[in-house]
């Protein structure tokens, strides 16, 4: 996995059709997703459930670009190693998610993968400060977790605060929760470069009809051109 802060769209298969993952997965790569975003929920750190190791263990062989495991549970740590295993290329854990952060991320790289870290709306830039050096990728969550489908939270000031405590550092600024065409642009010119979009992508569309994916996927990416990525 190479860095650049270039735009990077991960649709999130927490709207894909749950029957059929393998060929929405390839479906979404082949319309021009530059990341596949898959979201773990465990019921407890947020009131959904999704998917275990052996589930992304699946998708993994699907997966042809980076497989992005965003983890919404506690504990995080007796599961690094089940996801690393399974063949997550980034793994993020949520900071909210318990008391010691600092040796999660650490043991995800320990590990063998990238380590992100989630912030909650709540959380604010300042939590990561001296995180970023073992980060790489902080994701500012634009909707309470939990469930795809929720309404944007505005949270650019906590974004651009973000992009300048990186200064140069290659840590990815990934957005989560309510990106669409008319969001996107706003969070791309305050700094972030991975967006996340479920419903976005996968509304309208399925395997039989990619197009409409490759269609929300084009419509994102090019409200973002001309910010300042
Ligand atoms: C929310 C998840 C998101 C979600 C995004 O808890 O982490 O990844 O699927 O879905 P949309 O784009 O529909 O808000
Ligand atoms: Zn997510």
């Amino acid at each position: 996995m190479s860095f650049d802060r270039k735009i990077k769209i991960a649709p999130s298969i927490l709207s894909a059709d749950f029957a059929n993952f393998g060929q929405e997965i390839q479906a979404i790569e082949a319309q021009g997703a530059d990341w596949v975003h898959v979201d773990v929920m465990d019921g407890h750190f947020v009131p959904n459930l999704t998917f275990g190791p052996q589930a992304v263990k699946a998708f993994r062989p699907h997966v042809k670009t980076v497989m992005d495991v965003h983890l919404m549970i506690a504990p995080v740590d007796p599961y690094i190693d089940a996801y690393a295993d399974a063949g997550a290329d980034v793994l993020t854990a949520h900071f909210e998610a318990g008391p010691h952060i600092h040796r999660t991320l650490q043991a995800i790289r320990g590990a063998g993968m990238k380590a992100g870290v989630a912030l909650n709306p709540g959380t604010p830039a300042e939590a990561v400060e001296h995180l970023l050096d073992l980060t790489d990728l902080v994701c500012v969550m634009t909707v309470n977790p939990g469930f795809g489908g929720q309404k944007f939270i505005d949270m650019t000031a906590k974004i651009r605060r973000l992009r300048s405590m990186i200064g140069d550092r290659p840590v990815h600024i990934e957005i989560d929760g309510g990106v669409d065409p008319v969001t996107a642009p706003l969070v791309a010119e305050a700094g972030a470069d991975v967006l996340v979009a479920g419903s976005a992508v996968f509304k309208g569309g399925s395997v039989d009809t990619p197009e409409v994916y490759g269609e929300n996927i084009r419509k994102i990416r090019s409200a973002t051109e001309g910010t300042w990525a």
